[in-house]
């Protein structure tokens, strides 16, 4: 029978049963919803709402509880309890008898799982912003090791302009660190009580909502009951968070599926970081980083499924709501793994230095710096890279690059042009040129890096 079983003669339909519980997905919140259940009880007891006695007896047989669940010597069954929430105060009042069956004085299943749901909220914010961590870690420690590695920098994928290594791997660290604040945004989002606020309205029994926010760890007390039931602003929050997090993800992967291909070679991945072909024997795949960047999509998609789910929603409590958690567990869970997977990829990976100065010997990458010398000397920028086209298409019709031109093709194009026209054809020399903040010289990116440490 359910707690609910008063007002209604026939009992519950097998298939309604198991389509309206959340037991499977709920019973992950076991532990916040003990310790509110806790925080109630004790607050019941000392507003002399209830006995102190029975508020001893709720919290040992909640402590009870908790221990048998994690042993795995309680396990609940959804055809006899429809949430967790049902599932263990009815465990509870098997336990303690009728001190159990008061815990519920003053609460409503409303309050009671979005209290649950913002503890839970909180909790896995703050795993994924220390897992969010280790990824940038191992990223810095990547660019500290291949310091003054050198690839071709890419626009359209077009070789661009030489940068270091070490640069491009603290873009990825940048992105993540904005990731980390949005993971702690949600996590303040989530941080207020609704506890107390009962089933929509607020209650007769003179509760202290500021005591059981306090004992839970929030920041306050949530000021409007009706919002305090049917806001789940926190899981959006949080969610996308996770998304855009997954988004940046997915492209660091991109680029790993693409580096570690023949046409680039400029990591290979650790054995561990990769499979083989059931029948291509020769084969070494970046399944990880394909399936990481693959999984961003269902993440986007848990977003938008709790956006359509609180569209149009009237005020206050609807049980739709009870769909909002299985899309932000699957967020969390998702990110945590692709995190720590990306974190060992990352770590294990090797980078063939030799693969990237081979690819940025090609592609003209000293152009703009060849048009700029010519600028430096008065010539306007515009007729400069007129110049330097002209040199690059005679390049393609010779099939040389830059740097087998000899003075007398750079003069033939303009008189500006003297012998230390080679310097600028220098990549390490057009790399240390960048020297303007947040540029590619070695300079500027070690002061990048030094902050992206200091900010861990
Ligand atoms: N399992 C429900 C949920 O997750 C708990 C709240 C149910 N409240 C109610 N009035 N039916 O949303």
């Amino acid at each position: 029978m359910a707690l609910w079983s008063g007002r209604f003669t026939e009992g519950a339909d097998a298939f309604t049963q198991r389509f309206g519980a959340s037991l499977p997905v709920d019973q992950r919140l076991y532990a916040e919803d003990i310790a509110g259940s806790i925080a109630h009880a004790t607050m019941l007891a000392a507003q002399g709402i209830i006995a102190t006695a029975d508020a001893e007896a709720i919290t040992e047989g909640l402590q009870g509880i908790l221990t048998d669940i994690e042993s795995g010597a309680l396990v609940f069954d959804v055809m006899e309890s429809e949430d967790i929430h049902m599932a263990i105060e009815a465990e509870l009042t098997r336990r303690v008898g009728d001190a159990g069956a008061r815990l519920h004085t003053g609460r409503s299943r409303n309050d009671q799982v979005a209290t649950d749901t913002r503890l839970y909220a909180k909790r896995r914010a703050g795993e994924l912003m220390a897992a969010n961590v280790a990824l940038r870690e191992a990223l810095i420690a990547q660019a500290e090791a291949n310091f003054d590695v050198i690839l071709p920098g890419y626009t359209h994928l077009q070789h661009a302009q030489p940068v270091l290594f070490s640069h491009h791997m603290l873009a990825y660290v940048q992105m993540l660190a904005r990731d980390w604040g949005r993971l702690a945004a949600a996590r303040n989002a989530a941080d207020a009580c609704p506890l107390g606020a009962a089933a929509l309205a607020g209650t007769t029994y003179p509760l202290d909502r500021f005591t059981t926010a306090e004992a839970l760890g929030f920041d306050h007390p949530i000021p409007n009951s009706l919002d305090a039931v049917s806001d789940r602003d926190f899981l959006l929050d949080l969610i996308y968070a996770c998304s855009v997090s997954c988004l940046h993800l997915s492209r660091l992967c991109e680029e790993i599926v693409l580096w570690s291909s023949a046409e680039f070679g400029f990591i290979t991945l650790s054995d561990a970081y990769s499979t083989g072909s059931s029948i291509m024997p020769q084969k070494k795949n970046p399944d990880f980083a394909e399936l990481i960047r693959g999984k961003s999509g269902r993440v986007v998609g848990d977003l938008v499924s709790l956006m359509m789910t609180l569209k149009s929603l009237p005020l206050a409590y609807n049980k739709d709501l009870q769909e909002d958690k299985e899309g932000a567990m699957d967020a969390a869970d998702t990110l945590k793994d692709c995190y720590t997977c990306a974190a060992g990829m990352i770590a294990t990976m090797t980078v063939n230095a030799d693969a990237m100065a081979a690819q940025a010997k090609k592609g003209y990458l000293a152009a703009t710096d060849v048009a700029d010398y010519l600028a430096k000397k008065g010539l306007p920028f515009r007729r400069a890279h007129e110049v330097v086209g002209h040199l690059v298409l005679l390049c393609d019709q010779r099939g040389c690059d830059l740097e087998d031109l000899t003075l007398d093709d750079f003069k033939a194009e303009s008189d500006l042009f003297e012998s230390d026209i080679v310097e600028c054809l220098n990549l390490p020399a057009i790399v240390a040129a960048r020297t303007t903040f947040g540029g590619t010289a070695p300079a500027a990116v070690r002061a990048q890096l030094d902050a992206a440490k200091a900010q861990l």
